[in-house]
């Protein structure tokens, strides 16, 4: 596996950063998957417009132009084998001494990036769905930065796993007398089907702004899709007669059980499968223009 660190394209296995690197110190650093498909990366704008404001959010420079990227990311694409791959994209604040306050002179950035062969879920999968499981959004007030401090996530996506699930809905508690509210899962966005119409939380600072999420609220305007973007109750993701989930490598999915129960019939919907085949026709229309 070829992969790119500081600069420099190289085997994995020789690169190396040094302990002192703020991002092993501190997790202080963010981060982009990118999926890529037939070689070409998707909705690449919209990810490089997420890493600079994830950039901009912890007050870090960033060390390349789109352009910049644009090319560092299609030679690391062309150096590595599979059609379908998933680029991680990882920037820190440098190696300094260890010290919480930004080290000043500004330190050089380390960036890394390598690619993974990209599979999209199996056909069980899709016709399944999968098991989530809730949980207590305990994390911090900016999630919609993507940091690459990621452990309150690793917590609560493990919480999944222990269940025998694939993933954590996070609740936050409401303020006064208002009650919970939906915000993400661990690793995705969380959409909720009720009557026939896709509600989605608001972006905001409680949750990423997922790729994959704008590419399916497109999706439903495009079609007539009745669609709401707006806070969602706790009551409301019990009540839903379907969840889907996002993301960049999971795509859509249909979530069929949560805590244990049936969603709606417990099989996938019919808003899942109008969503993800429209998703899947999008994506042929885009790596094909
Ligand atoms: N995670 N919310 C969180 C907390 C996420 O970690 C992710 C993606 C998403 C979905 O965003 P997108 O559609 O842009 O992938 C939402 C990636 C895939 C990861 O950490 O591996």
């Amino acid at each position: 596996m070829t992969i790119f660190l500081n600069g420099e394209f190289m085997p994995i296995a020789e690169a190396k950063i040094s302990v002192l690197d703020r991002g092993f110190i501190f997790g202080d650093g963010v981060y982009e998957v990118i999926p890529v498909y037939s070689r070409r990366p998707f909705r690449l704008a919209g990810h490089l417009h997420r890493l600079q404001q994830s950039l901009d959010g912890i007050k870090l420079a960033n060390l390349y132009s789109d352009n910049e990227w644009t090319a560092i990311i299609n030679e690391l694409i062309a150096r590595n084998e599979a059609q379908d791959q998933y680029l991680y994209l990882h920037i820190t604040r440098g190696v300094a001494k260890r010290d919480h306050a930004f080290p000043n002179p500004p330190v050089k950035p380390t960036v890394f990036m390598m690619s993974n062969p990209l599979s999209v879920p199996p056909a069980d999968l899709l016709k399944s769905g999968v098991g989530a499981v809730t949980a207590q959004d305990n994390r911090w007030l900016r999630c919609d930065i993507k940091a690459i401090s990621l452990l309150p996530n690793v917590l609560l996506r493990q919480m999944a796993v222990d269940a025998g699930c694939a993933e954590t809905i996070l609740i936050r508690p409401g303020s006064n007398n208002e009650p919970g509210f939906m915000t993400e899962g661990a690793a995705s966005n969380i959409f909720v089907v009720k009557d026939g119409r896709l509600l989605a939380p608001p972006k905001d600072n409680l949750m990423l702004p997922g790729i994959t999420y704008d590419v399916i609220l497109e999706i439903a305007a495009a079609n007539g899709i009745p669609h709401e973007v707006r806070k969602i109750a706790v009551t409301e993701v019990f009540a839903a007669d379907e969840l889907l989930l996002t993301s960049s490598t999971k795509e859509v999915l249909a979530i069929t059980q949560l805590d244990g129960t049936p969603v709606g019939s417990g099989k996938p919907g019919a808003m899942f499968a109008k969503l993800h085949k429209l998703y899947q026709e999008y994506k042929q229309k885009v790596m094909r223009a």
